[in-house]
């Protein structure tokens, strides 16, 4: 991807309260482009936090993680791409046929109505699962690097653009689905900071190196006492 790396860089905005939102946004939007609207911000704000984005010229990763029978989630789907969204996703582990149904409302209504195409991602497995975790709870026999290539296997043979994976799973993905197909990376830790809930961690330049197309970023930025030195941070030692 030839973009520069900060054009790559999405904020996820994990707040509940818009004017605290807003006053991020500002405070960011010469320096970053893309801002993730997840669960949190949507349940307690809805679409005025997509509006504050749109308005600034700047774009949405309606991150909602749909997962649902292939009806309803393809109705929501059809409603996304009306938003105006640059991204959205679904969990991969939804099935073929919940991703396909996403994929052709959407792919439909933008034709019907000569709207954007959003990309679609489809989420693998969490960044916050161990191993471990993914094994003895979830009952998956598969190593989590083989469960994440096969979920991703499953997404694009739904016709999805990418996934939503952690940056130690990025080439393999690469490797067996293709370049084309995207890969954006959450669990980014610079080192100046903590790793918290997130436990398959990288720091950004390792995530674009092993080949992710966007980076996710929250609190290292988001929580800091100065997000805008934070952000300038971590662009300036990307393009160091
Ligand atoms: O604050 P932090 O950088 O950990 O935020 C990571 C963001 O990426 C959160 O909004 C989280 O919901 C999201 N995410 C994730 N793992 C995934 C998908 C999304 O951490 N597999």
């Amino acid at each position: 991807m030839n973009t520069p790396f900060r054009d790559r860089i999405i904020v996820a905005l994990d707040m509940n309260d818009i004017v605290i939102c807003r006053r991020l946004i500002d405070a960011l939007k010469d320096t970053i482009k893309i801002f993730k609207v997840g669960s949190e911000l949507f349940t307690a704000c809805g679409q005025e936090a997509i509006t504050i984005i749109h308005e600034r010229g700047l774009q949405c990763f309606l991150d909602l993680k749909f997962h649902d029978i292939p009806n309803t989630v393809a109705n929501a789907s059809q409603i996304v791409c009306h938003r105006g969204v640059f991204m959205f996703n679904v969990h991969a582990s939804g099935g073929v046929l919940m991703m396909k149904a996403a994929r052709d409302a959407v792919w439909g209504e933008a034709e019907k109505r000569g709207l954007e195409k959003p990309i679609i991602l489809a989420v693998t497995v969490l960044t916050s699962l161990s191993a471990d975790e993914l094994q003895q709870q979830l009952g998956v026999s598969r190593t989590l690097a083989d469960h994440v290539v096969h979920l991703a296997q499953m997404a694009k043979e739904a016709g999805l653009d990418g996934v939503v994976a952690s940056a130690k799973e990025i080439k393999l993905i690469k490797e067996k689905l293709g370049d084309d197909f995207k890969v954006v990376t959450p669990g980014i830790r610079p080192h100046w900071y903590s790793h918290q809930d997130q436990t398959r961690v990288v720091e950004p330049r390792e995530a674009f190196e092993l080949g992710a197309d966007y980076i996710v970023i929250g609190r290292p930025i988001t929580a800091s006492a100065n997000p805008l030195e934070s952000a300038e941070k971590i662009i300036k030692e990307l393009e160091k």
